[in-house]
C-alpha cells in the first residue's frame, strides 16, 4: 500500500522558529503529517502532505462520542548519526487493540510500522540531538462520519505528525508527588482502560487538575472498584522497588499496557531482578513506605521515560519514599533505555528500528 505514497513537500521548514534549548513536551509541530483515509470499507491511498489544520464537520462522530484512538512513539538520532525507532511493532500491535475495543477497522498488516518509518525520514532534520529529547511520533485515527446517531462511523482518517520533544517531566525538577485517588475513577474492569483513546485522558483531567491545586503534580489512579489498588498515573504506569524484588500492577484491562513499562521489566528481568506483576495495595505502599521497605518508585512511559516519584498522599497523609529523592535504580534504568534508544548500549532484545536515510525523498513527488 505504501508504494503508492505520495509526497507533497512543504514550501518552506519551520524548523529555524524552534529554540533548540527550550523544547518542552509538545510545543512544536514538524513540517508534514502523514495522512490515510478509510472509506466504502477500505483504507485508501497514503499521502504525507504539510501539516495543517484539518477541517471536520461539525457533527464529525469522533468530535462528539469519542471514537479514536492515538499512539505515541519515538525516533531517536543515535550517537552514530544513525535514526532509531523504538519498538514500532508493539505500539502497532496496542493500536489494533485499540482499534477493536473502539469499533475502528484496524489498519492493514505493516501499514503502522510503515507510515511511521516514512514520516521520520521525511522529518529527520527535525530529530533533536540533546541527551532525553527524541522526536515524538502521535499516530491517530479519529471517526469522520457526520452524524448524530451513536454508532461506528464509517469513515476514519489516520494522521501521523511528529513533535520535537524533552522528557515530559523535567528531570531538574526532581521526584514528582502523586495523589493517590479514592474519589474519582480512571477506569473499570470491562472498561476502555487498556486502551490508547481520547475518553481516558478527558476523565483525567479534573481529578488531575483537584490533585495539582493541592500541591501534586499528577493524580495516581486506584482501581474502580475498591479504590483500593494502585494502578497507573495516567502518562506513565508505576513501579515500586520492595527492595531485591520490584512490582507493577499486573494487565487486567483497566490501565495502559506500556511500552516503556514492557522493556522496564525486561530489563529489570536481565539484571536477575525479580518483577511481580500483581495487584498492589495502597496500604502495602503506605505500610511500605513507613517501615523502610519501599526503596524506590519511579513512572515509565514513552513520554515520560523513567520519572522518579517522592511522594505519595492517601487520605490526607503525605508518605515519603526514598527521602522524597530519586533512587539509583530508576536512574539506571533510564540510562539503560537511553543508552540503547541511542545506540550507545547493545539492544540485545532487538528493539531499535533503524531509519534508511538513503532512501529519503529529496524532492516534492506530488
Ligand atoms: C505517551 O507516553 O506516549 C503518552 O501518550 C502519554 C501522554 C503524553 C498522553
Amino acid at each position: 500500500m505504501l508504494d503508492e505514497l505520495r509526497i507533497q513537500r512543504a514550501a518552506a521548514s519551520r524548523l529555524a522558529e524552534v529554540d533548540p534549548s527550550r523544547l518542552g513536551f509538545g510545543d512544536h509541530f514538524s513540517d508534514h503529517m502523514f495522512s490515510l483515509r478509510f472509506r466504502d470499507g477500505a483504507w485508501g491511498q497514503p499521502e504525507i502532505v504539510p501539516l495543517a489544520p484539518v477541517p471536520v464537520h461539525p457533527g464529525c462522530l469522533a468530535l462528539h462520542y469519542g471514537q479514536s484512538v492515538f499512539e505515541g512513539l519515538k525516533a531517536f538520532r543515535g550517537t552514530d548519526g544513525r535514526v532509531r525507532i523504538f519498538r514500532p511493532d508493539r505500539n502497532a500491535a496496542r493500536l489494533h487493540d485499540s482499534c477493536r475495543r473502539l469499533c475502528i477497522p484496524p489498519l492493514p498488516d505493516g501499514v503502522f510500522e510503515a507510515a511511521v518509518e516514512e514520516i521520520v525520514r521525511v522529518e529527520h532534520e527535525w530529530i533533536p540531538r540533546g541527551r532525553g529529547e527524541a522526536l515524538y511520533v502521535r499516530p491517530l485515527i479519529f471517526a469522520e462520519d457526520a452524524h448524530l446517531q451513536v454508532r461506528p462511523s464509517t469513515k476514519f482518517r489516520l494522521l501521523v505528525f511528529t513533535s520535537p520533544v524533552t522528557n515530559y517531566y523535567d528531570r531538574e525538577a526532581g521526584a514528582v508527588s502523586l495523589k493517590a485517588q479514592n474519589r474519582y475513577t480512571r477506569a473499570a474492569p470491562g472498561g476502555v482502560g487498556f486502551a490508547k483513546t481520547g475518553g481516558n485522558y478527558a476523565a483525567a483531567l479534573f481529578p488531575a487538575t483537584e490533585s495539582i491545586a493541592e500541591g501534586f503534580d499528577q493524580a495516581l489512579w486506584l482501581d474502580g472498584t475498591e479504590h483500593r489498588y494502585v494502578e497507573e498515573v495516567g502518562q506513565m504506569n508505576i513501579f515500586f522497588d520492595f527492595g531485591g524484588r520490584v512490582a507493577t500492577p499486573e494487565l487486567r484491562g483497566t490501565i495502559l499496557p506500556g511500552i516503556t513499562r514492557e522493556s522496564v521489566i525486561t530489563l529489570l528481568r536481565d539484571r536477575g531482578i525479580e518483577v511481580e506483576e500483581r495487584r498492589i495495595g495502597i496500604d502495602e505502599v503506605v505500610r511500605r513506605s513507613r517501615d523502610g521497605t519501599l526503596r524506590e518508585a519511579f513512572g515509565a512511559g514513552t513520554a515520560a521515560v523513567i520519572t522518579p516519584i517522592g511522594r505519595i498522599g492517601f487520605e490526607g497523609a503525605m508518605h515519603e519514599i526514598n527521602a522524597g529523592a530519586s533512587g539509583p535504580l530508576g536512574a539506571e534504568l533510564y540510562d539503560a533505555l537511553i543508552g540503547i534508544q541511542l545506540g550507545e548500549r547493545e539492544d540485545r532484545h532487538g528493539w531499535n528500528r533503524i531509519v534508511d536515510l538513503e532512501s529519503a525523498p529529496a524532492q516534492a513527488a506530488d
